[in-house]
């Protein structure tokens, strides 16, 4: 009699899978204030203020560099291949070490790019997709290399 005990086996497997779908829809947009919470407030601080000398402040300062389509590409180059070297922002030094997160995934960044630049008053907000964090992943860069796209574009757009 081997089917009443193979039911037995597959019912209760299937009835998990229904809920765990159910608890995690295939489309639903990622959630950037909370990843941003996982990944980023250890270093930036909750509310994205930042800590003089040691990790720049993102909130109304990110929407503002996200203003130019270089100014994009470089916070989607950042967050896929990270950077070192110092930088200067707001008369503070910071000679740090930005982790690369390129082990998430686009929509993932893309949220969370989207969820920091809506931390400022720029109107419209600034949204990131997954098309721009794709783009910068293929870039082949050094976290110093970053550092110098940076500089370039400070040339171009006086950064906040
Ligand atoms: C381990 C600490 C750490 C974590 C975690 C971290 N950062 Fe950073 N971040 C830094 C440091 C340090 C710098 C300055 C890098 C330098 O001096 O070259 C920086 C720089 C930046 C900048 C550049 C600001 C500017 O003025 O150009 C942005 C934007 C940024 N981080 C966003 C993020 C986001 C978004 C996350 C989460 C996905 C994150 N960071 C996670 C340490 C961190």
């Amino acid at each position: 009699m081997p089917f009443p005990a193979r039911q037995r086996l597959l019912l209760p497997s299937l009835a998990a899978f229904a809920g765990l779908a159910s608890l995690a829809p295939a489309h639903a947009a990622p959630d950037g204030a909370g990843l941003y919470t996982a990944q980023c407030s250890v270093c930036h601080q909750a509310d994205a203020g930042g800590s003089p000398g040691q990790f720049p402040p993102l909130k109304n300062r990110v929407d503002k560099i996200a203003g130019s389509p270089e100014g994009k590409s470089y916070l989607a180059d950042l967050l896929t291949h990270g950077m070192s070297g110092s930088i200067d922002v707001g008369g503070d030094s910071y000679v740090g070490y930005m982790p690369s997160f390129a082990q998430l995934p686009d929509e993932q960044l893309a949220a969370i790019l989207t969820y920091v630049s809506s931390l400022g008053d720029a109107k419209p907000t600034p949204g990131f997709t997954a098309d721009d964090l794709k783009a910068a992943r293929a870039h082949a860069l050094t976290a110093a290399a970053v550092n110098k796209e940076r500089q370039a574009l400070a040339a171009k757009h006086p950064l906040p």
